[in-house]
């Protein structure tokens, strides 16, 4: 019998329909439509498989080809009726397809599940993400790189536990986050190779009985190979919490810097200013100006950890081979590309927004005796041992503490108390600028290394 209104995909198995409840429980088609594009992708490629090694004719694959062209245009045009009773994105094109074509839809999944449908179609969709999250950190990398260019010789305190520590540039400091970034491509890089096999031809969980040719199809469809196990291919969902446990690395990397722009922003420490496009007032203080895009980031991450934790929970316990648990693994990953592409977008767009007061970053590098590690290195170069040069350091700070002066400001009289040592060569040693200037080696922060290291970077990007 031939029809073109098809029943529901499995009514021949049932005496009676889903509650509409139920119906709404178990479908996928409200999230997983976005990965229309994929779907008719991998069944073109199946398609033309089958007609390949005369599973079906010509005339099916000819009729398939049409009626998936019309069906893609009616999806971009948002003329595509999705319908809650076809359960996901597989069965509504499936059905269309069948309303249009006839027959040869209803011969399109030969050969195939749902099973190994759904996993090609989400490493498709992840592949896509993943090639345009790689451009988005390339984007904040050379955002970074061009701020931390203008910023090579610019003065800043490097804190530990939050304290000033020693001077660093602040193109020094950013080029910290360019590493990061560059991490995390490579992160992604690593997961889109595992990622980039065929799951199609595992069928339901144990291959099929039809002569099919799964290498033709993932040559068609830009895999680097197939999924050797049929079971494993179906079920496995790695590539998923692989791309989450990425992206949660990305954005504590964005959480840290947004951190940092929050207090650097704040009018007690006042180290930078950022675009009014990415801050907010408040309702009430007129006085305000919020860094609301940093907060939100740094808040979005607690919810990518969160993806990252479901999926791995979503899997623990499952037998092989596919179980309905795994519909479940769409929502997470598609909210944490989501979350993670508008964070970087937006990133992209506030760094070279940030506006660095030089003045208020070289008055704090003069507030906590930053070059004090250049005074015990200067005594160790005159030949004390490290340890007695740190010791008669740190009793001049307690000297400078007490007359609440900074090291270059005592008299060559009074340093030459805590060591004899002391020449009046000491204070070029003592200056910010000698400072940065001494740590000239690769990954220090002379302005010249950072110029170098911004050099590098860029050929790398
Ligand atoms: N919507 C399903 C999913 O997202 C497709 C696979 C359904 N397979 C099944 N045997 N129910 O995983």
């Amino acid at each position: 019998m031939t029809t073109n209104e098809p029943p529901s995909a499995w009514s021949g198995r049932f005496s009676e329909p889903v509650s509409d409840l139920v119906k709404r429980y178990t479908a996928s088609v409200f999230f997983d439509q976005r990965m229309w594009r994929q779907d008719i992708r991998g069944s073109l490629a199946h398609a033309r498989m089958l007609a390949r090694q005369n599973i079906i004719s010509g005339a099916d694959l000819a009729a398939i080809e049409h009626g998936m062209a019309a069906i893609s245009e009616e999806i971009e045009a948002g003329r595509f009726n999705w319908n809650l009773d076809d359960e996901d994105v597989h069965l509504n094109i499936e059905k269309r397809l069948t309303v249009l074509v006839g027959d040869s839809g209803k011969r399109l999944h030969t050969g195939r599940s749902r099973n190994d449908q759904v996993a090609t179609d989400i490493r498709l969709w992840l592949r896509d993400t993943m090639d345009g999250i790689d451009q988005l950190l390339q984007k904040l990398q050379a955002a970074l790189l061009d701020l931390a260019e203008t910023h090579a010789e610019t003065p800043m305190p490097g804190f530990t536990h939050l304290q000033v520590a020693q001077p660093v540039t602040f193109g020094h400091h950013l080029l910290a986050y360019v590493e990061m970034l560059g991490r995390d491509r490579s992160r992604f890089a690593d997961c889109r190779r595992r990622a980039n096999r065929l799951p199609l031809g595992a069928a339901a969980l144990a291959g099929t009985t039809f002569p099919i040719d799964r290498e033709f199809v993932a040559r068609e469809l830009g895999f680097d190979g197939v999924c050797e196990n049929s079971l494993d291919a179906v079920s496995d969902r790695d590539f998923a919490i692989e791309f989450c446990a990425a992206a949660s690395l990305v954005m504590t990397h964005v959480s840290r810097f947004s951190e940092e722009l929050i207090l650097w922003m704040s009018p007690r420490v006042g180290f930078i200013d950022l675009a009014d496009r990415f801050c907010t007032g408040s309702s009430i203080m007129p006085q305000k100006k919020n860094p609301d895009v940093p907060e939100l980031a740094r808040g979005k991450t607690g919810r990518v950890f969160g993806h990252l934790m479901g999926l791995l929970t979503l899997m623990k316990g499952q037998p092989l081979a596919y179980n309905k648990d795994n519909q479940e693994d769409k929502e997470p990953l598609f909210d944490t590309a989501d979350t993670l592409v508008d964070t970087l977008r937006i990133f992209a767009d506030l760094v070279p927004g940030i506006c660095v007061k030089a003045d208020a970053m070289s008055a704090a590098l003069r507030q906590g005796y930053a070059t004090a590690t250049d005074l015990a290195d200067y005594l160790v170069k005159k030949g004390l041992p490290f340890r007695d040069a740190h010791e008669a350091v740190a009793r001049a700070v307690r000297r400078c503490e007490a007359k609440a002066c900074d090291l270059p400001d005592l008299a060559l009289a009074e340093l030459r108390e805590f060591s004899p040592l002391i020449d009046d060569d000491v204070f070029s040693v003592l200056t910010v600028t000698g400072s940065l200037g001494a740590r000239n080696h690769v990954g220090g922060t002379a302005p010249a290394q950072v110029r170098a290291a911004i050099a590098r970077a860029r050929k790398r990007l």
